[in-house]
This record gives structure tokens, sequence and C-alpha cells, in this order.
């Protein structure tokens, strides 16, 4: 049986890798190789640069204007709705999302990351400094270059388009690296970009790994001149430091461990719908999820009551099934990974009150509590639906507790108290705080991490700062 393939998208064409490599792409509910993928190494990493490279320096996208850069990329946003199960099917089958979120969530997000960046480009003003001295200065927002884009596999189609989107609507041209995982959606995105009018080597696209492979070669190509990343902190470093060498900006959207604080005076019931989304969404698989939640005392019991009820509630099952609200996780390597926190949950001193292993890949939700503040599942990001439940007794309390981590990338308040509500959100040493919802966006918001949790913010004005350079024009008025 031949297997379809998955090409590399360079220059506008469909390729496979010089030396034939090629590597499997599993579907994690099945656990059954469903595709093979090109294995993209320096030389298709090389050559997506170079198409990026002359798309650029050819001129004709960076000046082509923001009017028609726009209809392109908005008709690429039709194109995407017209596609949507397709698009959305490809990131089920890639990695176990829920065929209800892929549909309903991701795909409409990541065409409306194209038609958003494309009008906030368009519309974007630059301001105009009148001086003494008789000479007025203004800015330019100038196309940066050459962006490399590196995905993770948690949002696949989502977070490319968060890069892509704005680099692409102020002129630059991209190479994108989705993660190893999650090749299919980005695949399908640059077919429908080419029809949607969009000159070939504006966007590329090639497979592969990250060290010593794909990844890393389009990180340390002088070249490149932005590299914009999601995924592990780890891996930020790495990447942060082949930046360096030479000298190309990067943005950094790390990992995180999110505090959730509940007080006792919030709407309790909205407090564990919010708080249920926050952690088991996507499997877990989220770097804002709500991973160490904190509940005042006099709520405790019941809250934990009824979180524990709508958490054994969640329908867990097939993702393509229309009904699923939990799939598998992505991989079996990340399966590993999650099921070690849970096997060593009542080593490290907690309490497993649901939850624990599934058939195949699947973790379902699992909530624990008395973990101390030093416990494995309490520090690291564990990327699974696995939540650690403390109560705190006072304000100050929550919020010590909720800073008391390495990572700052979000935060949630629930509260119904208006003055508490902006106190705790000042307080809180993290790149959003969301009070009484969750996962609610305005992509003109500046989005991104404290600490370990990254470097630099995208999001309207902020994406503009990344990806382009800004230039002072200073003139005599009075010579
Ligand atoms: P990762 O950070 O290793 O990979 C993310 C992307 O970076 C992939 O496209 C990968 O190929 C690429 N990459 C890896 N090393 C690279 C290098 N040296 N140079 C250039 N590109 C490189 O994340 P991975 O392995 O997929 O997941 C590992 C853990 O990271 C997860 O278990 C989870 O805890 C966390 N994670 C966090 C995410 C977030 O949004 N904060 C997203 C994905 C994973
Ligand atoms: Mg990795």
């Amino acid at each position: 049986m031949t297997m379809e393939l998955i090409p590399h998208f360079i220059d506008g064409k469909e390729i496979e890798s010089k030396d034939d490599g090629r590597f499997d792409n599993v579907d994690p509910w099945t656990r059954e190789v469903r595709t093979q993928v090109a294995l993209g190494g320096a030389e298709e990493a090389a050559l997506a640069v170079s198409a990026a490279r002359d798309a650029f320096d050819s001129g004709a996208w960076p000046r082509m204007g923001f009017t028609e850069r726009g209809r392109i990329l908005h008709r690429l946003a039709d194109l995407m709705d017209q596609h949507t199960y397709e698009l959305a099917m490809a990131d089920t089958q890639d990695m176990g999302k829920p065929i209800s979120d892929s549909s309903s969530k991701d795909v409409p997000r990541s065409a409306l990351n194209f038609r958003f960046f494309a009008d906030h480009a368009r519309m974007s003003a630059a301001e105009t400094l009148p001086m003494d001295s008789g000479h007025h200065a203004y800015t330019r927002f100038e196309s940066a270059g050459v962006v490399a884009a590196i995905a993770p596999w948690n949002f696949p189609l989502m977070l490319e388009t968060w890069k892509i989107a704005p680099a692409l609507a102020w002129g630059n041209t991209v190479v994108l690296k989705p993660a190893e995982d999650t090749p299919s959606s980005a695949t399908i995105l640059a077919r429908l970009a080419l029809e949607a009018g969009m000159p070939p080597g504006v966007l590329n696209v090639v497979h592969g790994f990250g060290p010593d492979s794909v990844g890393e070669a389009l990180t340390t190509d002088a070249r490149v001149d932005r590299i914009t990343f999601t995924g592990e902190s780890t891996t930020g470093r790495v990447i942060g430091r082949a930046a360096a060498g030479n000298l190309t900006p990067v943005s950094l959207e790390l990992g995180g461990k999110g505090a959730n604080i509940v007080f006792a005076d919030a709407d309790l019931e909205s407090a564990v719908q919010w708080s249920i989304k926050a952690i088991f969404n996507n499997a877990g698989q989220v770097c804002l999820a709500g991973s160490r939640l904190f509940v005042e005392r006099g709520i405790y019991d019941e809250f934990l009551r009824r979180f524990c009820e709508a958490a054994d509630a969640l329908i867990i099952g097939d993702p393509k099934d229309p009904s699923t609200q939990l799939g598998p996780l992505a991989t079996e390597e990340h399966y590993t990974k999650v099921r070690s926190f849970v096997d060593g949950v009542e080593a490290d001193g907690g309490t497993t009150m649901i939850g624990g292993l599934g058939e195949g890949w699947v973790v379902r939700p699992t909530v624990v509590t008395d973990a101390p503040a030093t416990a494995r599942v309490c520090r690291e990001e564990i990327f699974g639906p696995v939540v650690v439940v403390t109560p705190f007794d006072s304000e100050a309390e929550a919020v010590d507790r909720a800073n008391d981590t390495p990572f700052g990338l979000n935060a949630m308040v629930f509260t119904q108290n208006l003055s508490r509500a902006h106190r705790v959100s000042s307080l809180l040493r993290a790149g959003t705080v969301w009070v009484n919802c969750f996962f609610v966006r305005d992509l003109r918001a500046p989005f991104g991490g404290f600490g370990d949790s990254g470097v630099g913010r995208e999001g309207g004005n902020f994406s503009r700062e990344f990806f382009t350079e800004p230039k002072a024009v200073v003139m005599e008025i009075d010579s």
C-alpha cells in the first residue's frame, strides 16, 4: 500500500526531500500510521529560506501595498472557511484534538487571524512628532524580511496563523516549520494561500524535527530576519542562543503553570465551569492551562465536589466523534511524560481524587489535592489534564502562592468584588490575567509571558513592532 506523503511547500511547489527522507505521522487515537511526511534537513531549510529571501528581495510582496495584500489575506481566510472541515480534521487526526473544538474554535480563529492582521496593518497609524527646532520626525514601519516561524503541536493551525498572519500582513515572507507531530493543516494552508493569489515563495512550509534537523537549520541561517517560536521553555533557550549568533530578533512564547484563584465571593457555578475549561480543554495541552487551582477555604469542599463532578462528566472518546470533549494525548512520548506525573502523585505527597490513566494514550481528567508546593505536579508544566487543587485563607496568601513559579504566562481570578479583582490582577506576575473568564482574546492585546514563559509580546501593535523595522525619518521644515 502506498501511503499519502505530506510534501514540503517551497516557492509555490510541493516537493519531497532531496534524499527522499520521510517520517511517519501517527494518529494518536488509532495509534496507527496515517500518512508519511517529507523529512527535511539543512538542505530543505536553505532552499525554503532562499525562496522566501528571493520573494522578499524582489520587492513584489513588501511593496504590494496594504490593500492588495489584505485582499489576498482575506481571500485566504474565505478559503479557510470553505475548507473548515478538512483543516479541522487534519489537526484532529494529527494530534487528537476533539473535532468539535478544531472545527468551531481553531479553524475559525485561524481565519480570523488573517482577517484581523490584514485590517490592522492597513489601518495602522504612526506618530508624527513636531519638534521645537523646526523639524518633524515620523515613524515608518518597514517589513523586516524573512520570518522563520517554528510552531508547536497543541494548536497547530491556530498558533501557526497567529505568527504567519501578522508577518505576511506587514510584508514579510515566511518559512513555517510546523511541529513534526502536526504537519497536515500547514500544507493545506499553503495550498490555499497559493489559490488565494499569494505569490510563490511568500509562504513556504518545511517539515521535520528541531535539533540537528530543519528547525535548527532555520534558526542558524543568517538570511533569516526574525524568528518566532512557541513551545517548551528549554527549546526557547536553545533557539534564543542560536538566534544570538546572527543577532536575529526572537519572539518566544513558552510554557506556563497558570494559577487559577477562586475567592469565596465568586459566582460558584460559573467559576467551576470556567475552571473545567481552563484545565481540561484540549486535554490540558495548553500553555495557558489553569493547572494550579487555589480555592478559598470557605468554599473549598463545595467547589471541589462540584468541580470533580463536572470533570467526571466530560465525554472521553474518539476525537473524530462530534460529542467527544476529551481525546487522547498527542503522542506516545507526551503520554509517557504526563503519565509519569500521574504515577508520581502519591510519592510526592499528593492524593488523586479522580482520574488516572485511560485507554491507549488517554489520561482521564485528573484532580490532585494535598500536594505540597514543592511537589513536581505543582512546579513543572505537565501539559495534560492534571490539576492540583489547594485551599488558601487570605488574598495575600493566594497571590504569593500564584506567583511562586518561574513561569508567568497567565492567571485567572474569580471574584465578585471589583476592588479585589483589580488589586489582585495588578499583583499577579503574568502576561494575561482573566477575571471571571478564561481564554477570551482581543487580538489587539499583548500576548506573552513574564519569566520563563517567554520573551516579547505579540498581538496588534506588539506584532507590528516585532515583524517590522521601525524607522525614524527626521525632516527639516523651515530651511
Ligand atoms: P518543543 O519545544 O520541543 O517543540 C516545539 C517546536 O520546536 C517543534 O516544531 C520542534 O520541532 C521545534 N524545535 C525543537 N527543538 C528545536 C531546535 N533546537 N531548533 C529549532 N526548532 C526546534 O516541544 P515538544 O517536544 O513538541 O513538546 C515538549 C513539551 O513542551 C510538551 O510536553 C509540553 O510540556 C511543552 N510544550 C509547550 C507548548 C506551549 O505552548 N507552551 C507547546 C508545545 C509543547
Ligand atoms: Mg521536543
